[in-house]
């Protein structure tokens, strides 16, 4: 259940290992989150998350192994994550899916496979466990959804062409989703960063707007607090959305080659 203050008690994570959720956990844990369920790829990286967690002040911790590739796995792996938070706290009261991939190199010059991966796991993988996640919410009745999509999904560029294709389509899906699940007691968050310094940005030249980790966690708290439905982060960033996508073709060519 959520606290009076509407502040989550309990709180999955998809992709425990990653910065942006990290900094998002600690943020919970300053105002009062308690338990964590962490779920990620590589057991050791998990391991230091939630240990760093319960150093911070959380009460409990557990981790799983998770692949967002393995989607045939996901639906049984949610169930048991939930099940792991109820016999530590109680139903999940928020739900963060934080995994992702970004391309190597720009499209042209990436290996069709290494271009399905990108895609596997920002789109299908997400898809996968958000759709679990959802159901999972949906039977207690309450409970967000948080997806980390990106400010890409709005106009891609070859040089991360499947990402930003994939987040587009993510983008299409938490929206949808977020419809089917009206009336449930379910909310769906998507939240949409720019660029941020992170593991995932740590070799690529930063771009105009960016921000840390723990920025956009305050974003995401507020907008929690706020009831919206997307939230962009840094928040200038929703006036820079629909110019991005209205831009005309050649000024984001430009715009697109100097990046
Ligand atoms: N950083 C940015 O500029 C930025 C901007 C907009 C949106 N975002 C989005 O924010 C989210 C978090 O990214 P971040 O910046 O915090 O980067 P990060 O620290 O690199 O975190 C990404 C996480 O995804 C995990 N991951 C990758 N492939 C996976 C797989 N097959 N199965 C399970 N986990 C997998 C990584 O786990 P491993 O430890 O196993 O590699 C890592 O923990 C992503 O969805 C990203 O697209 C980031």
């Amino acid at each position: 259940m959520t606290s009076p203050l509407g502040h989550p008690r309990t709180v999955l994570i998809l992709g425990g290992g990653s910065d942006i959720a990290f900094a998002i956990a600690r943020a919970l844990i300053a105002r009062g989150t308690g338990a964590f369920v962490l779920a990620g790829r590589h057991p050791d990286v998990i391991e230091a998350r939630a240990a760093a967690l319960r150093a911070a002040g959380a009460t409990a911790v557990e981790v799983a192994a998770f692949d967002a590739e393995q989607i045939d796995a996901h639906e049984a792996i949610v169930a048991q994550a939930f099940q792991r938070a109820r016999a530590i706290s109680g139903d999940v009261d928020l739900a963060l899916i934080a995994f992702g991939l970004i391309d190597e190199a720009s499209v042209l010059d990436e290996t069709p496979a290494a271009a399905g991966h990108v895609a596997m796991v920002n789109f299908a993988g997400a898809v996968s466990s958000g759709l679990a996640v959802a159901q999972q919410l949906s039977a207690q009745g309450h409970g967000t959804l948080v997806v980390l999509s990106s400010l890409a999904g709005q106009r891609s560029r070859p040089s991360i062409l499947p990402y930003g294709a994939a987040k587009a389509g993510l983008d299409a899906f938490t929206s949808g989703l977020e419809e089917a699940l009206r009336g449930s007691g379910v909310r769906v968050v998507s939240v949409r960063p720019g660029w941020v310094r992170t593991r995932m940005t740590a070799n690529r030249r930063s771009a105009p707007f960016a921000t840390s980790p723990e920025r956009v966690a305050s974003d995401v708290l507020r907008g929690l607090d706020r009831g919206d439905r997307v939230v962009w982060t840094p928040r200038l960033l929703r006036l820079v959305a629909p110019i991005l996508r209205l831009m005309p073709r050649g000024v984001f060519r430009l715009l697109a080659r100097s990046r």
